[in-house]
This record gives C-alpha cells, structure tokens and sequence, in this order.
C-alpha cells in the first residue's frame, strides 16, 4: 500500500512524508495561537477562547462554530469532525487535490483569493482542522463553519448563509478521483474558503441567504391569505421561481465568477477555481462567452438574473465582475426585486449574446437570442437551457402577465429590456406551439449546428 501511496504522491508532486497531519498537542498549541490573536477583524473573546480550546482539549469533534451568539439548527443534516479518523488515503488525496489546484490556481485565481489560500493555510498538505479553520474565518470575516453530512436542502444552505454560517462537508474524495457529484472538502473547502477573504463576495453570499429569506417571507405571507389549494400551489410555485432566478446571482458570481484586474481576465468562483480543468477553460478557452457586467447597473444585474444554466458541464458563458466593490450594491432587497421583475421578462439561454452585452470574448458556443426559437420551430437539436429557455419565453409571450396579487400590471412591451428580436411568423398564436410549420422557420444548414452540439 505505502509503494501505491508513493507512487500517487510522486504523480502530483507530492512529499508523502508532508502528509502526515501534526499531532493533537501541536494542533493545541496552534489553535491557542490562532484564538489568541487579537490584531485582526473579529478579535475572539477570552471566554469564548477559553470554550473553544476546552472542547479541543476534550476532543470533542467540531459541529457549529460557537464564537458568538448566533447559530444555526442543522437538525438531521447535522455532522461532525472528528480529525482524529482522518485515514493516510483521505490526508493523501487531499495533498494530491490540492496540489493539482494549485498549477491551476497560481495561474488563473485573482490576488484576492490567492491571499485568502495563504491566509486560511489551504495550500497545507493535510485536512484542516475544523477548529483552527473556524476561528481563522471568523477572526477574517465573521463568518463560520457548520458542519454537514451531506448536500443540505436549498433553504437550509441559504439560511446558514444569512446567519454567516457556511456548511462544509467533512469527507474527501477517493483517492486521484477527479470529479463527483457531491461536493466534499475538495469543494467546500479548497474551492470556497479563500474567497471569505474577499469581504464584498462573503457580503453577496450573506445578502444572497437574506433575499432568499425575504421570498420565503413573502411567500407565508401570502399562504396565509390563500383562498384555496390552487391559490396556494401558485404562490408556492412563484416563490420557487423567485429562488431559482436569485441562485443565478450566486452562481454567476461566488460559484462560477471571473473578475477584471489590471486588464487580465481572474477567476474567484468556487466552482471555477475547485476544477482544475475548469479553471483554464473558464479565462483560456475559445469555447465560452465572457461577458463584463457591473451589478450595480439595473440591466446587467437583470442579465445575471435572466439567464439560464446548465449544472451538468464547463458553463457556456462566464460573467466577468468589472470590479469587486461593485458586488456591494446587490442588496437583499434589490435582488428579491429583479427576481421578481425576472419572473416577467424573457430569459436568454447559457450560448446567448444580447444587445447590450458588453462582450470580452465571443465563444465559439455562441448563439444569438433568436436561434433558440429558430431550433425549435425547425426541430433541430439544442441543448436542454436552450429547449428551456425558448419553450418559457414562448409560453410568457402567449399568457397574460399574472400580477400575483402585487396589483402590479405590466405592459407586454415594458417587458422586453431590449428590443424583441424578430419572431418567426406564427411564433404568437397559440395554436402553433403543438404542430410548429417547419418549412416556415429559418433553417440552419446541419453542419452548423453539428459543430458544437
Ligand atoms: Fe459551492
């Protein structure tokens, strides 16, 4: 076993020696240290020093970061870290993980989040201690870990996040494993915690959990005065609707976010910067389309809400942030607003290009707003965030604007942010959405579209 282990090691440039995690009183006496520190954003109270380094010293494993007063009921999603059961495959993987992130890191993460892997000590050859980790966190940005057992129901991720709670995972991958469908360490911790040191991003992620829990709010409200079950499931369903265009502001920016600086296109995104292989494909790749936006621009911010994605592959378009302090202007309440202004708009697709975009690079995936419709009308083939987005914008053109009780009635041309791009004839009346008249639609010749699908 130990020649396989070497042989791994040597594969990702690893010193398997250096992977060997220090022992409990060295672990102590670092943590000391670190509670001690009072030259830095949050000072850590003697108490709750104190508390910490007992429950360390007793073992007992990391669950919920206790530094201040708040916290949050994980209730069956609830873990713990016990270091100690942390096996010679799990530190290994996590060296070999991290190794292989850091080619890709040191060339294409922004200096922020660079400083941040110093700073949290992520580039250490072992598991974290969830102790040090913590405090180290919190002492940067108040926020803290909460550990959990698995993926954890939206509602619950984002209430954590409105309380500055962030949920980790506490298992690492196989060894050389290179991708899985649950995030682990791997994600939560190599790809998240450097971007707590970027305060505007841990901002956003707090203010993202916050609009999420003015919609739940709203939504009770409003079930509260249901006039029946239909009444009710359509509240339901808006307020899902809501959520989903609010997680695009999150997944554009803290999970899949480039950013500008000094003319050089950076990666900050989590998402991004866990993947090596996505890592150079989201600032190098020909394939994808970079657009700038400002999120304190009303239209840019309603492009981020407006657009849809697919979780399944590297993303088609990456939204490049001009600068970080402009994420300071997504407020709680601004983004429950452009959700709700999304639910009335037409949606683009991941390929598109819109008017008004203010393009870096055109990716060779490029498609403009109408191809959707297009592909659709002429049955040919299109991947699903296309098929989606055509099929939704078609059905919101052809139904009346529901005003959900907001007693807020819409123009059907104020929805349009742009100029409507041309439809096909036939594209409106109602009865074409089952048998569409192909020979009417603008065909594409098949090569083009076998290019890229
Ligand atoms: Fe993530």
């Amino acid at each position: 076993m130990n020649a396989h282990f070497a042989a791994v090691a040597r594969r990702h440039g690893v010193a398997l020696e250096d992977t060997v995690p220090d022992s409990p009183a060295r672990r102590l006496d670092r943590l000391c240290e670190i509670l001690a520190d009072q030259t830095v954003n949050h000072p850590i109270s003697a108490q709750c020093a104190e508390e910490t380094l007992q429950a360390a010293r007793a073992g007992v494993p990391f669950r919920v970061g206790c530094l201040t007063d708040v916290t949050v009921d994980l209730g069956e999603y609830a873990a713990e870290q016990v270091y100690e059961q942390y096996t010679t495959e799990e530190h290994l993987s996590w060296a070999c993980l991290i190794s292989d992130q850091q080619q890709t890191k040191r060339q294409y993460a922004c200096q922020e989040y660079q400083t941040g892997e110093r700073l949290f000590e992520i580039e250490a050859t072992t598991i974290p201690d969830y102790y040090a980790l913590n405090a180290r966190i919190y002492q940067q940005t108040g926020w803290q870990l909460a550990t959990v057992s698995e993926i954890i129901p939206a509602q619950l991720f984002f209430t954590c996040h409105s309380r500055r709670f962030f949920p980790v995972t506490t298992f690492m991958r196989k060894l050389e494993q290179d991708y899985l469908e649950e995030p682990d360490m791997g994600h939560d911790v190599a790809g998240h915690v450097a971007t707590f040191s970027i305060p505007t991003v841990a901002k956003l992620m707090q203010h993202h959990g916050m609009a999420r829990d003015l919609i739940y709010q709203q939504r009770d409200q409003r079930l509260a005065a249901a006039r029946d079950d239909e009444h009710a499931a359509r509240i339901c369903a808006r307020a899902d609707e809501l959520l989903i265009y609010a997680e695009r502001i999150y997944w554009f920016t803290v999970e899949f976010g480039l950013v500008l600086q000094a003319g050089e296109v950076r990666a900050f995104g989590a998402g991004i910067l866990s993947s090596p292989g996505e890592t150079r494909f989201s600032v190098e790749s020909r394939e994808p389309n970079r657009i700038v936006v400002d999120p304190s621009r009303e239209d840019h911010l309603m492009r981020l809400v407006t657009t849809d994605y697919l979780i399944s592959e590297f993303q088609k378009t990456y939204f490049v942030t001009a600068d970080f302090g402009l994420l300071d202007s997504l407020t709680p309440e601004r983004i429950v607003r452009a959700c709700e202004k999304a639910a009335r708009l037409p949606h683009f697709s991941w390929r598109d290009l819109a008017p008004g975009d203010q393009v870096l690079s055109v990716g060779a995936v490029a498609t403009s707003v109408n191809e959707k419709y297009y592909r659709l009308l002429a049955r040919q083939p299109m991947d699903d965030c296309m098929l989606r987005t055509a099929v939704r914008n078609r059905r919101l053109l052809r139904q009346p604007i529901d005003p959900m009780d907001d007693g807020q009635v819409l123009e059907i041309d104020s929805i349009w942010s742009a100029p409507p791009p041309a439809l096909p004839a036939g594209l409106l009346e109602p009865d074409s959405h089952d048998e569409p008249a192909p020979q009417e639609a603008p065909m594409r010749p098949l090569s083009f579209v076998a290019d890229y699908l």
